[in-house]
């Protein structure tokens, strides 16, 4: 029997691992298929391609988007949850992703551990998504970064201000994305919750390289002056619930509320992945209110994983 022979796979871990112009080439092709999809034109990139999705946390977003974007490019979607699969029940990381890669053309992971991602990555045939690790959650960054552009037309030179728990997924994945593509970032977070050490490192030595500022500290209205961009996530994220009462003592001065965001440029932009908690990380004035684009930030997450779908599979 002849031998197959593949390309070699990519996978979509985190966004530091991706060069400035992949970046740049998945947010064009992200704003093309959302120019396709309003005009109504099919797009059957992915026809006959299957992505298997699992979750060991819970989604709205990023399942509905990845599946119903999964079907607009022709292919299909099987959510698998962890509770239903054998992975469940202790079969081995490295079995799963075998076995799975025999069935899909990718898998997409939402799940505790970095490593387990990377595990999957490591074992698995096919290009594997991270759909959000305790550490980092680059699908979603990459819709951030659509956003800002459609409502600044630039990334480069603007100021990104990060308030609130600056240990989570979303601090995480901000500090590569924002420095990637040539924007200031600060964050604004208490002790002991600052960013991962490792992470923070590497975005300083981009930014150095990119000529952009990398400021972390404890005071909001420090880190939030002159922000074009400001954004905020849950104070306790998922598996952190035990915490949810102490650290709402521990971030209540790093809420996003009208007299803060005084301290930000007058036409900024404000982002939040959702789900939010009004009245705790964010005001309902500001979250509902003019300068907010939630739910542009929301719907972005469909073109966004689109492109990466696109981008992962098309060539396999
Ligand atoms: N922002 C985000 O990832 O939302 P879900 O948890 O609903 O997927
Ligand atoms: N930091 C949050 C993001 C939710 C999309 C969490 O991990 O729960």
């Amino acid at each position: 029997m002849a031998a197959i022979t593949k390309t070699k796979k990519k996978d979509f871990l985190t966004i530091g691992e991706w060069d400035t112009e992949d970046i740049d080439e998945l947010l064009q092709e992200a704003a093309a298929l959302k120019k396709a999809q309003k005009q109504g034109e099919p797009t059957p990139y992915l026809s006959g391609k299957i992505l298997g999705m699992i979750f060991e946390k819970s989604s709205t977003r990023t399942r509905v988007s990845f599946e119903a974007g999964m079907l607009q490019l022709g292919g299909h979607a099987l959510f698998l949850s962890s509770r239903d699969i054998q992975l469940g029940r202790g079969e081995t990381i490295q079995d799963t992703a075998k076995v799975l890669s025999r069935y899909v053309d990718a898998l997409m992971i939402r799940t505790f551990a970095h490593e387990t991602v990377e595990e999957f990555a490591k074992y698995a045939d096919v290009p594997v998504i991270n759909g959000l690790t305790d550490l980092h959650h680059p699908t979603q960054v990459l819709a951030d970064l659509l956003t800002i552009y459609e409502h600044k037309h630039k990334l480069k030179g603007l100021k990104v201000c990060y308030l609130g728990d600056g240990h989570n997924n979303m601090c995480h994945s901000l500090l590569e994305g924002a420095v990637k593509m040539g924007m200031d970032i600060s964050v604004a977070s208490p002790k002991g919750y600052l960013p991962n050490p490792q992470i923070l490192g590497a975005a300083k030595n981009e930014a150095a390289k990119k000529g952009v500022k990398v400021e972390v500290g404890e005071s909001p209205e420090a880190m939030i002056q002159n922000a074009d961009i400001v954004i905020t996530d849950v104070w306790a994220s998922m598996g952190q619930e035990e915490e949810a009462k102490q650290r709402l003592q521990v971030f209540q001065n790093y809420q996003v509320n009208e007299s803060l965001c005084k301290h930000a440029k007058a036409d900024f932009l404000f982002l939040h992945c959702l789900p939010a908690h009004r009245g705790e990380e964010v005001t309902a004035g500001i979250i509902d209110g003019p300068h907010s684009a939630v739910f542009d930030e929301a719907e972005n997450r469909l073109h966004a994983h689109k492109a990466i779908l696109k981008k992962l599979l098309e060539k396999c």
